[in-house]
């Protein structure tokens, strides 16, 4: 037997390897359920909609006149869905759309706004039908924060600088008269802007010294008005781009509240489908998905040399899975399918965020609805709900919870000549005092039993649920829309020393202990 530690955020309560072997347990987790000081952000299950394909158009504006229930043109059933999700922030326009987004193109009358060219994605023609009030309004619908993205790369210090004055001033001022005018008195709160969008490429390829200039020098005109505090984010690194990471913090960490990292598990190998796959295909994901522990270590372990106190948060406002879009379809608008391979994506990455909480404040999935990592398709009038969907429904327990010091030990789960581990677990105590453990078994052939330890605490009810199929390709379609969907968990009961379960094989469950 093999048994792969995974040490938790504070691993004070390692369990030997003799000792697991003893107890004749191949999987353990072990909870400091008494302690914990570190935040899981509810920013962490944040959100990323780019003017790409169908997420804002058909995804979210359908037009006032659309037979389609909408509130001032933005279509109720994906609001309602995302409510229900807890959704706490939205980042928009793009992505590369943003370093060529011209933000009073998406003002005034719609009728007189001019068109532009969608050159990154499909080369289709923008209407600019859907701006800034349009994305405000949403964002006032959701009930989340607005993230923006600001253009650097095509844009002018200017331009930038009265964005922002239009949204957040409050006296009077050029910008904030034309946004009266516009209909809208009261300046909007915006907490989070971002200046420009992966600047290393579509936003300017620019070099990691030229941005840092750069940087300095737009954020400086971001102002803050009218009591409004701007979190200014820098453009980060694309994946292991280390170096991007030393620049910034070295040449503009005391200008930036956040630093970005962008990781696509999956991107390298584009050819491949997002529902026709075998078991090969899983293991290549799920093994790029964990990836992210490297990353997050490795970014924070620069960011911790230039910034111990932890002031500037990592910000992973671009990450999920990228497939072969569906048969068919636009190849520049991204619109992929999503099976149970990708919720077990969401469920090993969150459990990773929640490990990294000190410093990783918030993360934003691409793209909410129809690209990429979808939570939402659509087509016309319907409506349904990914296997992605239901992780972030599941996982919403840990929003502003209290991360709990755990340590997993597990079997590994091995393919071919190649091995991970075969699960992933993190646990948190909400402001009630419940205590949440999410579990993952990333083995799709078989079973884990699991024992779970609580350290300083006595839990006297347990329930669970799950996300589970019997295929590996398991996905939901507009005909079978419930394929992949939420299960009561029973396989579980309480023990002397906390819980044990028995996951099933190539599942997501969610324990809840009182
Ligand atoms: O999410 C799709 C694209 O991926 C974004 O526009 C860009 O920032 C990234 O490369």
């Amino acid at each position: 037997m093999k048994l792969s530690g995974y040490l938790g955020a504070a691993a004070g309560l390692a369990l030997s390897l003799q000792a697991a072997l003893a107890a004749g347990v191949e999987n353990r987790i072990i909870i400091d359920a008494d302690g914990g000081k570190d935040i899981i952000n509810r920013n962490l299950y944040g959100h990323f909609s780019e003017h790409l394909g169908r997420c804002v158009y058909e995804g979210y504006w359908v037009g006032e006149d659309s037979p389609i229930p909408n509130v001032r043109g933005i279509r109720q059933d994906v609001v309602s869905a995302l409510k229900e999700i807890k959704i706490p922030v939205l980042r928009w326009p793009g992505g590369c759309f943003a370093d060529e987004y011209h933000w009073r193109q998406g003002i005034g009358p719609r009728s007189t706004r001019p068109t532009m060219i969608n050159t990154h994605w499909g080369g289709v023609t923008e209407n600019n039908h859907f701006g800034t009030h349009e994305f405000l309004d949403l964002c006032g619908q959701l009930g989340c924060e607005p993230y923006i993205c600001g253009n650097v790369g095509s844009g002018t210090v200017q331009e930038m600088q009265e964005w922002v004055e239009y949204m957040t001033f409050d006296g009077v001022s050029p910008m904030a008269d034309l946004r009266r005018a516009n209909g809208r008195e009261k300046p909007w709160a915006l907490k989070y802007f971002g200046i420009g969008n992966e600047n290393w490429g579509c936003g300017g390829s620019m070099r990691p010294e030229y941005y840092a200039d750069q940087y300095r020098r737009y954020q400086t005109y971001v102002r803050n008005f009218s009591g409004n505090a701007v979190f200014r984010i820098a453009c980060g690194a694309n994946s292991a781009d280390y170096q991007w990471t030393e620049v910034l913090m070295r040449e503009a960490r005391g200008q930036m509240a956040g630093l970005s990292l962008h990781y696509y598990c999956g991107s390298g190998r584009k050819s491949r489908s997002a529902t026709q796959y075998g078991e090969e295909d899983w293991f290549s994901l799920l093994k790029s998905s964990l990836f992210m522990q490297e990353l997050l270590f490795r970014h924070c372990t620069i960011m911790n040399k230039y910034d111990p106190e932890k002031r500037v948060a990592l910000i992973v406002d671009e990450w999920g899975t990228w497939h072969q879009v569906e048969p068919g379809t636009n190849p520049g608008f991204l619109y992929q399918q999503n099976s149970l391979r990708d919720a077990l994506v969401a469920g090993i990455t969150f459990n990773i965020f929640h490990r990294f909480c000190d410093r990783v404040r918030m993360a934003n999935i691409a793209q909410t609805v129809n690209v990429l990592q979808a939570m939402i398709l659509t087509q016309g009038e319907k409506m349904i709900l990914t296997p992605t969907y239901h992780v972030f429904e599941m996982f919403k327990v840990h929003q502003d919870a209290t991360l709990l010091p755990t340590d997993v030990r597990c079997r590994d789960y091995a393919f071919g000549t190649e091995k991970i581990p075969g699960l992933s677990g993190s646990a948190s105590r909400d402001k009630a005092g419940k205590i949440h453990v999410s579990l993952c078994n990333l083995d799709p052939n078989h079973p884990a039993e699991i024992q779970g330890d609580l350290r300083g605490a006595k839990a006297n009810r347990l329930a669970g649920r799950m996300l589970t199929s019997s295929s590996i390709t398991a996905h939901n379609t507009f005909e079978q829309p419930s394929q992949v969907k939420p299960e009561p968990f029973t396989a579980c009961a309480l023990t002397d020393s906390g819980f044990k379960a028995t996951l099933p094989a190539k599942s997501v469950v969610v324990l809840e202990l009182e």
